[in-house]
């Protein structure tokens, strides 16, 4: 084979693998075996540039910047959509359809509408040779050469069919991971973050610096047509796409069929489902009358195909004003301001409020008190203010201050120098830290007392009944039932819960006292360490104490010793026990009764702190079990090879971490060395 045909040969494997990777999403090569053909096609090029043509898979980056975009007038203009935000809408559509076609049942094609911007891509001859936004759906702006860096969009159409000039539509999206990433970066980088995918994905293809729009994660799914010359298409607006599906287009996969507005209301019920689990963001769901010999018959009204509608989701995002902003404090003392809205309806339920995170991220946002901000509530999400109309600003607006004082007790506030949050100082004399230091005790997962929820606990501290956790084991039926809201018989059924609830778990009450940043899988692991499981006749009101006291005494170093625990961890543990109160709280929790079983005999861990790699593979037990079996002796199984690794294990076809582990020094084990291993681990427990 020649230079010329290796070339060739190279850049059809390479556009085959990214059908494989962007259109059919299952590749069939590694990634490295993919980079392999690259970096070689790109050697090959660089010594015999007369190789070089612009459809190359290496050509997607490379030109200058521009001056400014050329204008792009569109030979068959690009439309809009009518809008249906109702199934009632949407009924009035499929019924309009049906009288002006005389048929019964209309088959519709059903498609996310996907909320980027609308492209368009004009392939001739297989090749793209333009790409262009929808400006006023006439004239738009030519951004070849940034969408040329998309890596799912195709330089050159797959197979021999297609039409001689094919112009090919759909949506450049950035998907919800990357839009994350891009807007860390942003941040890192002293720019202002983007306020959603949809800027994100039409800022970055209106960049004059191509380079600039190769580094954003930029994705495009077609959804249609629009110039089509010398050559045959289907006609079914659904075969189409799957033609330009074999062309090497990437068509979204959920596209289907349906019939009729049945069908019609199952596809948008079954979406909006989806919506919130899917990788980008869709507003709603589009039906186009299938038949193409159909569409024509319905025709053009104004601006918008009579073929087709969007039924959308309810918004996400609504403007609503900034009545006023409040400050909350949390359990552990941080103060959260919450920006009291003007009620507004969004993401299917009515908001009041919503959280700005902290002074900076205020700051950052500019929000001023009387400001309209865009509100956003997505799926289960808290509604979060997403930015200010700065020109709707009033002249009234008040910026915000971070109080000194603690809004609830009074007292003083602390920023830790490199933190975002300022707390409250005021621990358990500050009264909103108690409430939410209660509630936290009677969670379901901490000592899990049914029937004490958020609303009863805010009651109990206000009417002064409960000061602390331990006071709630002296209430009594008849205190309760005096209560407002509270009848005899949840008055009793409370009580009985908090008689279950001393029955507990040692990590559970650990979990339950609310110690900063003890959460349950530190609970448990300081339940491990300090509960007693040999008893030796003690009774079981000596051992619960004996638990507590090992841990209170328990030093910074002897905190730091237990598997994962950090010093920060181990100081908050230190300071909570130092503190009269904590301690006098816990032994009246104690005298209450509550209790726990003696601690179970931790299996033994006689691979604790050893790290493997398994690689290859394996003849007598698959690799997850081999890693269940590891990881249940106390080792850890890691993915890739360090010097930090314990050892190997290597399978047959072992591949590059062998050899990392070789280069490193690494030992390496072989499947027999790994039976006996876990044999000998395992007969020890
Ligand atoms: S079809 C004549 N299909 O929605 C039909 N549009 O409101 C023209 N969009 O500008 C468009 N997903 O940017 C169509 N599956 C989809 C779509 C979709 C998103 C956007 C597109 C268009 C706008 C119309």
């Amino acid at each position: 084979m020649n230079v010329k045909q290796r070339v060739e040969k190279l850049r059809e494997q390479i556009r085959y693998h990214n059908y494989r990777y962007y259109v059919l999403d299952s590749p069939e090569i590694p990634d490295a075996e993919y980079d392999r053909l690259m970096r070689e096609l790109q050697t090959l090029e660089a010594e015999h540039p007369e190789l070089i043509t612009p459809d190359s898979p290496t050509q997607r980056v490379g030109a200058q910047p521009l001056e400014g975009f050329g204008e792009v007038r569109h030979e068959v203009p690009m439309l809009s959509l009518d809008n249906a935000f109702s199934d009632e809408e949407l009924a009035e559509f499929d019924r309009r359809v049906r009288e002006r076609l005389e048929i019964d049942t209309v088959e519709y094609a059903a498609e996310p509408k996907l909320d980027g911007l609308a492209i368009s891509l004009l392939y001739e001859d297989g090749v793209l040779v333009r790409g262009a936004t929808r400006g006023d759906g006439t004239t738009g702006e030519d951004v070849t050469l940034n969408v040329r860096t998309i890596e799912s969009i195709p330089l050159r159409l797959m197979g021999k069919d297609y039409p001689k000039r094919l112009e090919v539509r759909g949506e450049v999206v950035m998907p919800l991971k990357g839009f994350r990433e891009l807007n860390k970066r942003q941040q890192a980088e002293g720019h202002k973050p983007f306020v959603n995918p949809r800027n994100a994905a039409a800022g970055s293809l209106r960049q004059l610096d191509p380079k600039v729009t190769a580094q954003r994660p930029l994705e495009m799914y077609c959804y249609g047509i629009g110039l089509v010359e010398k050559g045959e298409l289907p006609d079914r607006h659904s075969a189409i796409l799957a033609r330009l599906r074999d062309w090497g287009l990437r068509v979204y996969k959920g596209v289907t069929t349906v019939r009729g507005l049945d069908g019609c209301i199952r596809y948008y019920n079954t979406m909006e489902k989806r919506r919130d689990s899917l990788p980008f963001d869709i507003d709603g769901v589009v039906f186009k009358v299938d038949s193409l010999d159909e569409q024509q018959r319905l025709g053009y009204v104004a601006r918008a195909p009579r073929w087709a509608i969007a039924r959308k989701f309810p918004a996400q995002e609504e403007l609503t004003r900034v009545l006023d902003i409040d400050v909350q404090v949390g359990r552990t003392g941080a103060l959260t301001p919450v920006a009291r809205l003007e009620p507004v309806f969004v993401g299917g339920v009515t908001v009041t409020n919503a959280t700005l995170h902290n002074e900076d991220e205020i700051r950052r946002k500019d929000v001023h008190i009387g400001d309209w901000v865009i509100v956003r509530r997505a799926g289960d999400v808290i509604p979060e203010v997403v930015s200010v109309v700065k020109d709707r600003r009033p002249k009234d607006a008040k910026p915000f201050v971070m109080p000194k004082k603690c809004p609830v007790c009074g007292s003083d506030i602390e920023r830790v120098e490199g933190e975002a949050v300022a707390r409250c100082t005021g621990g358990l004399y500050c009264e909103a830290q108690r409430k939410e230091a209660i509630k936290h005790f009677a969670s379901r997962r901490a000592m899990d007392i049914e029937g004490l929820g958020d609303k009863l606990v805010e009651q109990l501290v206000d009417e002064k009944l409960v000061n602390d956790v331990a006071d709630l084991y002296s209430l009594d039926v008849d205190t309760l039932a005096g209560l407002e809201r509270m009848g005899r018989k949840s008055a009793e059924n409370l009580i009985k819960a908090l008689e279950d609830s001393k029955h507990t778990t040692l990590e559970r009450f650990l979990f339950a006292l609310g110690i900063r940043e003890v959460g349950e899988v530190t609970a448990r692991a300081l339940a491990r360490a300090f509960g007693t499981s040999d008893t030796k006749g003690m009774s079981d009101k000596k051992r619960v104490r004996t638990d507590i006291d090992r841990l209170a005494k328990a030093t910074q170093e002897a905190l730091e010793a237990i598997p994962d625990i950090g010093p920060v961890v181990a100081g908050h543990i230190v300071k909570f026990f130092k503190q009269k109160h904590n301690r006098d709280v816990i032994s009246k929790l104690l005298d209450a009764g509550i209790t726990w079983p003696p601690q179970e005999v931790a299996a033994a861990q006689p691979l604790q702190g050893k790290t493997y790699v398994l690689t290859g593979t394996l003849s007598s037990m698959t690799r997850n079990d081999a890693k269940a079996r590891l990881q249940a002796l106390g080792a850890k199984v890691a993915g890739s090879v360090s010097a930090k690794t314990s050892a190997v294990i290597a399978g047959e076809k072992a591949g590059s971490k062998l050899a990392k582990a070789e280069k490193l020094g690494v030992p390496v084990l072989s499947e027999d060395d790994l039976i006996k291993l876990l044999e000998q681990g395992e007969q020890g427990t």
